[in-house]
């Protein structure tokens, strides 16, 4: 029956509403839904789509310097009046001046990746009343980056695309989830629709992140060939990089396997040979490895060489099958939450109603 239809839709949306709840506050968005920040990719247009639609976007700083990253964030803010994070590395030689740089443009959320932050580098954010973003690979980690001042954590798991950890989402989940209540914890790596992101709701999550099934945004600059290949590839076709020798470690990303994986191989190969044949000594070794992929995501992402550049795509780009909007996208991910709990409410025994005593 039609209205019957509409009140279990608009149950399961309070529902949902429910179970995100923490997330949406902290994010200020209307989906407890962000998209991570992806170098090259997550720029003014995706960002502003996605905050636009609902969701979280994220800007990814990447390697830019100041200038450009006080120009992509003024252009972000004159497309949404939504709120968006920025994404920064802290390895970056620049990371304090970055810092200011969104301190001064307003920015509300920075999220910091690659390694565990500096005690200073987390004080500058809080101090001037930014919300702070960690990823966290691990519960003492989580647990230390939270005393630290870390507002809220993501955890993200080896299925992702880009840079990843050794343990699954399914894990880290199962390991962070249940004994991390102080902050939101948003999940990452492997999701691909909405019945898995209420599945980590229910385990505790405060929201989630997707950064693959944005990748063919309609509204995403991602070059046509790096969009094709993401439509055509399987789970399996996005592999972790492969390291051939302890001796020499490979920064573990994961991409798309194309001739740039296999030519790797092959170069791993010959400088190791070279190596143990006294030619070059083992820091130059390991540079010639760490340099192959130097500009490699740029080149697939911009130039659209899918060949040989760094086609990064997590597990979930076997769920992304064409062009969408964000809009779209993020309906679709919204849908199938609602229809999963909605499901589950209509395939329950009919909740018989307490008899009430007359009189
Ligand atoms: C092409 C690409 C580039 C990425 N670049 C970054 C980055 O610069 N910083 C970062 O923290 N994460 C980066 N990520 C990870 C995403 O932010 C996000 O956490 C991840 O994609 C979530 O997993 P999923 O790919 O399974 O959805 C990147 C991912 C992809 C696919």
């Amino acid at each position: 029956m039609r209205t019957r239809g509409f009140a279990r839709r608009d149950a399961a949306r309070a529902r949902l509403d429910e179970l995100w709840r923490r997330g949406t506050t902290f994010l200020g968005s209307e989906f407890a839904i962000m998209g991570g920040a992806m170098t090259w990719v997550s720029e003014r247009s995706l960002v502003a789509a996605i905050s636009n639609g609902g969701g979280f976007g994220v800007i990814a700083c990447g390697s830019m310097n100041r200038e450009q990253l006080d120009a992509e964030i003024a252009a972000t803010q004159a497309r949404t009046r939504r709120p968006f994070g920025v994404n920064l590395i802290t390895l970056h030689p620049d990371l304090a001046a970055l810092s200011d740089v969104c301190i001064r443009r307003g920015v509300t959320h920075i999220v910091l990746a690659g390694a565990i932050p500096s005690t200073q580098a987390v004080r500058r954010i809080k101090d001037a009343g930014v919300k702070l973003l960690c990823f966290a690979p691990a519960l003492a980690i989580a647990k230390k980056l939270v005393r630290m001042g870390a507002d809220a954590i993501i955890v993200e798991g080896a299925e992702a695309g880009g840079h990843i950890g050794p343990v699954s989402t399914s894990v880290l989940t199962q390991e962070i989830l249940p004994h991390l209540r102080e902050v939101p914890v948003f999940v990452a790596g492997g999701i691909g629709r909405g019945d898995a992101i209420l599945a980590y709701l229910e385990m505790g999550a405060s929201g989630a992140q997707l950064g693959t099934r944005f990748v063919c945004a309609l509204e995403s600059i991602a070059h046509r060939r790096f969009k094709e290949a993401f439509i055509r590839a399987h789970a399996r076709d996005a592999v972790a990089s492969v390291q051939l020798d302890p001796r020499f470690p490979v920064i573990p990303v994961r991409a798309i396997r194309n001739a740039g994986t296999v030519r790797f191989l092959a170069l791993q190969r010959a400088v190791i040979d070279r190596f143990l044949r006294g030619e070059i000594p083992q820091k130059d070794a390991q540079l010639e490895i760490e340099h192959f992929w130097a500009g490699a995501l740029k080149r697939a992402v911009i130039d659209g060489d899918v060949e040989t550049g760094s086609v990064m795509a997590g597990q979930s780009v076997g769920m992304v099958t064409r062009e969408q909007s964000t809009r779209e996208i993020l309906g679709e991910l919204v849908s199938q939450a609602l229809s999963m709990i909605a499901a589950r409410e209509s395939a329950a025994p009919p909740r018989i109603a307490p008899v009430r005593a007359e009189g």
